[in-house]
């Protein structure tokens, strides 16, 4: 074993946190040839013993050297230097760390499945991508797509842009279409835009954790306001208001994420009043938008003047374009676009001439409609078999949300967690996300899990994760099996 105690103890006197003291002294250790692969490290509590720290700080000094890829380990094995060649050291469907769960299914390593993360299946795109590459590499535009382009991106993506807002009814123009580097992106500069650090925007109780971390590192507050079986209810978003006097309201009514419920018309029209009423900018989060056929108005549609609008392609055709649109009042416009200009220039041009083609030829038509059919079928399977299981698990109930939505909300049955639940889930080779990771401030959802159907290649490995959650749930949690 290496050195490692001016890491740690009493005569430390690093600035760094002990934990990752340590795990950097691993690294140079590694990097120096002090540890060889496979070499094998002193178990938690021999360590903190040496080093007279915590076992707890071992632990999270190993667990950050894991996260770094300079080691690896199995309860009951012990702990190894890492063999940086070895892509697939974790062995198959052991438990990675959730900073380090991939984010992708990927049956072909044997890993778990996948039901965690949120993304549409490749349909069309894989080819709809080579011939548009292709197309691009051949057209005489290459010199400006290379380019330094203006932060508001070029003219020809922004018309694109807008017609792609009418899809969903939004009037919109290469003046108040606005391109950024996602739909997170996009909520970042909405919220810098609108509210500073230590200010409040309100939001839905459960909420897209994206969205929650962004808003911590901005140091913006969100509060919560009560949701019902519809979406955000107007009485308490009034309450609210004069509450806690906050910047904006950041609401997602179609497709709400986790919760999957579709806010109707009637309940928009009620909030527009509340929000009009108070002159309460919102920043509406539609990225579902384009899966929901005969969808409700989005709230920009009766609210114009007061709302950011947010979408882009990222469910609606692939995450890997990383283009977000925005329709955003016309008055705010230049100071939006010098957030894109702030954080990071402009959008790759490449990315929004793909999208600009795939709008305007019928590519992303034709992927929305492919995603529409597919999105039914998966549900109906995950209806099926949790029917099925109910025979053994009487009180679980079949996943809800809305029957064109990707991501389901799975209440859970008495005794589960929803960690406890998560972690027997991950044990068995399937991966979900516990209810508490969309919780805004003090809220406790119910014991749930949201369960996404699009990650997973195919129907094949849809079942198997559903039959895993299945079986998961009629396990023991461990908590009860404690013999002392
Ligand atoms: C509600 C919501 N907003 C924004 C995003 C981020 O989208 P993008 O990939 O375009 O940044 C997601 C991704 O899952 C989401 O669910």
């Amino acid at each position: 074993m290496p050195d490692l105690s001016a890491a740690a103890g009493p005569h430390s006197d690093r600035p760094l946190a002990t934990y990752k003291a340590i795990a950097d002294a691993i690294g140079t250790a590694v990097a120096d040839g002090t540890l060889k692969p496979g070499d094998r490290l002193p178990t938690h509590r021999d360590l903190a013993w040496h080093l007279k720290v915590t076992v707890t700080t071992v632990t999270r000094a190993y667990q950050e050297a894991r996260r770094r890829g300079l080691i690896d380990g199995e309860v009951g094995r012990g702990t190894f230097v890492r063999d940086p060649e070895d892509t697939m050291a974790a062995a198959p469907n052991s438990l990675p760390a959730a900073s380090a769960r991939p984010v992708m299914d990927t049956p072909e390593d044997g890993g778990p499945v996948n039901l965690s993360i949120n993304c549409p299946p490749l349909t069309l795109q894989r080819e709809a991508l080579a011939h548009t590459l292709a197309d691009i590499s051949r057209s005489n535009m290459m010199q400006q797509l290379l380019s330094y382009q203006y932060e508001t991106g070029m003219r020809e993506h922004r018309e694109a842009a807008a017609d792609w807002l009418g899809r969903v009814g939004i009037h919109a123009t290469p003046h108040t279409a606005l391109l950024t580097c996602g739909a997170q992106h996009a909520n970042s500069i909405a919220f810098t835009t609108l509210a500073r650090p230590g200010e409040v925007i309100l939001t839905e109780p459960t909420t897209y954790p994206g969205t929650k971390s962004m808003a911590a590192q901005h140091g913006v507050r969100l509060e919560p306001v009560a949701v019902d079986e519809h979406g955000l209810r107007p009485d308490a978003l009034d309450e609210a208001i004069r509450h806690h006097a906050p910047r904006a309201l950041y609401t997602m009514p179609l497709l709400h994420n986790p919760l999957a419920y579709v806010t109707p018309e009637h309940r928009l029209r009620d909030l527009a009043a509340v929000l009009a009423r108070h002159s309460l900018p919102v920043i509406e989060d539609d990225v579902y938008g384009l899966l929901v056929p005969d969808r409700p108005p989005p709230l920009k549609c009766l609210l114009p003047d007061l709302t950011i609008y947010v979408t882009g392609t990222s469910k609606s055709m692939a995450p890997g374009l990383r283009v977000g649109i925005m329709a955003v009042p016309e008055m705010l416009f230049s100071r939006m676009a010098a957030g894109v200009r702030a954080s990071c220039w402009m959008v790759p041009p490449v990315m929004g001439e793909v999208m600009r083609r795939w709008v305007q030829d019928g590519v992303a038509d034709a992927i929305t409609a492919e995603l529409r059919r597919d999105v039914q079928e998966r549900r109906a399977e995950v209806d099926a078999l949790f029917a099925e299981a109910t025979a053994f698990a009487p009180h679980l109930e079949s996943p809800q949300g809305h029957p064109y939505s990707y991501h389901l909300w799975l209440p859970l049955p008495a005794p589960w967690r929803a960690e406890s639940f998560v972690a027997t889930a991950q044990r068995m080779g399937v991966l979900v996300l516990p209810g508490e990771s969309f919780a805004v401030g003090r809220h406790r959802p119910p014991p749930a899990i949201r369960l996404c159907t699009g990650t997973v290649g195919g129907l094949t490995r849809l079942r198997e994760g559903i039959r895993l959650l299945a079986r998961a749930v009629t396990s023991q949690p461990e908590d009860l099996m404690a013999m002392v």
